[in-house]
């Protein structure tokens, strides 16, 4: 018998007699019925149970890339529960200082970021600044010069690493938009100049190899390189450094197949790691040990809900399955390839044996949301289906693509459900509109 997996379910799902999917005690239909689909609903005790498992396995070193998934409500959780928040962009930044969120314990990001930009953050606080660039260097400078406080930065380096994942989201070889390349000595006179300087405080260096990494050995490599720059700094510049941080990337599984490192895994491996490199070494640095998670904090948590709206079957090729959303819900699979599988929440443990693609409602052949998958074969019009694991890089990737509205988000725990961002309306894709 060919079912769904339900492992690919959020920590707190459970699946009655008849295959009905809840999540946090809350029947995902009744979601549907409620709050209308496409609608991503996470579980919020999933995330914050991999909050708690990478500050049990990493400290007071974890800052979550909000990249991945923001909001208000998930900025406050976040801080809930004691992680420091990687934000890449003001816009992310504004999200962030509006939840709430200690700006000490935000790390700003980004290949470009304006003067503007970089002014609030240091105007507000924000407790470590990761420099990409030459440019920014002297940005900070200049805004410092002007009377400023001098702001604690990092050094983005890219550690000429390969992490094995899709070209698009691999960011720490040498050909790459982020960051000072190590191996030809521009992220040591980068440090250098900060040090000399003395305008900007100088905390530490950063990496960041890639996004849904399977190998932990990339990682390790990525450590010794970093090491590598920490001897170098200390024996260039006479400072040690405090403060080494390894981004995010650690992979999840979103089909059957996919086996990623855990959490504990990829954390014991990333702190051996690292303090046999500096042993090895033999510098005089301790530096704290920094991690920005994403993906494998909320990509698990979430499901997203959808209707099915038409069925063509075409003889001998293949059957679409057409459901309320898309690629303006979910960018994945069209940007990279990404796989995902599907349920339908009002009788998970069906068997399975119709073939067919989900296809969403865009102008556009390539709007697929899952090839090839398996289904009841009396799938219905107006039935809900579900995609697990969408909790990371779904809503934040979301677009008005067709003028298509974007999905409410709800947080579900113990029960109960609330929404903690609506729906949009019609009326929200004209509002910037000078002439509507
Ligand atoms: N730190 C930095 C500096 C980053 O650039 C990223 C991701 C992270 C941390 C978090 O990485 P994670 O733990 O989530 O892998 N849109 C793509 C992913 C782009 C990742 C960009 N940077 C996707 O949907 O696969």
């Amino acid at each position: 018998m060919n079912t769904f997996d339900l492992s690919l379910l959020p920590a707190s799902a459970t699946v009655d007699d008849n295959g009905r999917v809840a999540i946090a005690g809350v029947d995902l239909e009744s979601l549907a019925e409620r709050f209308g689909t496409p609608l991503y609903v996470y579980d919020e005790a999933d995330i914050r149970a991999r909050c708690r498992a990478y500050r049990a396995a990493l400290g007071d070193g974890v800052a979550y890339a909000s990249k991945a998934f923001l909001c208000v409500a998930m900025a406050r959780l976040v801080n809930d529960e004691g992680l420091h928040l990687d934000v890449a962009s003001g816009g992310e930044l504004h999200v962030a200082l509006t939840a709430g969120f200690p700006p000490e314990r935000i790390v700003f990001h980004g290949n470009n970021k304006s003067t503007a930009e970089l002014r609030t953050a240091l105007e507000s606080g924000v407790g470590r600044i990761a420099v990409d660039s030459t440019d920014e260097l002297a940005r900070l400078e200049s805004l410092v010069g002007a009377g400023l406080p001098a702001p604690r930065v990092h050094i983005r380096v890219t550690p000429g690493v390969e992490a094995h994942t899709h070209e698009f989201i691999e960011t720490g070889t040498e050909d790459s938009k982020f960051g000072f390349g190590l191996d030809s000595g521009e992220a040591l006179a980068a440090v250098q100049r900060v040090v000399g300087r003395g305008l900007l405080r100088f905390a530490g260096v950063h990496c960041h190899i890639g996004s849904q990494v399977f190998r932990l050995d990339s990682f390790e490599r990525a450590v010794e390189k970093m090491v590598g720059l920490v001897h170098a700094i200390e024996t260039e510049t006479g400072s040690t450094v405090d403060e080494l941080n390894l981004g995010g990337g650690l992979g999840v599984r979103y089909v059957t197949e996919d086996a990623p490192p855990t959490i504990e895994q990829y954390a014991t491996v990333v702190r051996d790691s690292v303090g046999k490199a500096l042993a090895d070494a033999g510098v005089r640095s301790r530096p704290r040990l920094l991690t920005e998670p994403g993906r494998s904090i909320v990509a698990s948590a979430g499901i997203t809900l959808y209707t099915i709206g038409t069925i063509k079957a075409i003889e001998g090729i293949r059957t679409y399955v057409a459901v309320d959303g898309g690629m303006s819900d979910n960018l994945r699979p069209v940007t990279y390839g990404a796989r995902y599988e599907a349920f339908l929440p009002a009788r998970a443990t069906a068997e399975r044996s119709a073939l067919v693609t989900i296809a969403g409602k865009h102008c556009e052949q390539g709007d697929i949301i899952v090839r090839d998958t398996l289904l009841p074969d009396d799938l219905a019009i107006g039935e809900v289906l579900a995609t697990p694991v969408t909790g990371a890089y779904g809503q934040s990737l979301s677009s008005n693509y067709n003028k298509v509205t974007r999905p409410a988000v709800v947080f579900v725990r113990d029960g109960d459900a609330r929404l903690v961002v609506r729906r949009e309306t019609n009326s929200d894709l004209v509002r910037l509109d000078a002439e509507a």
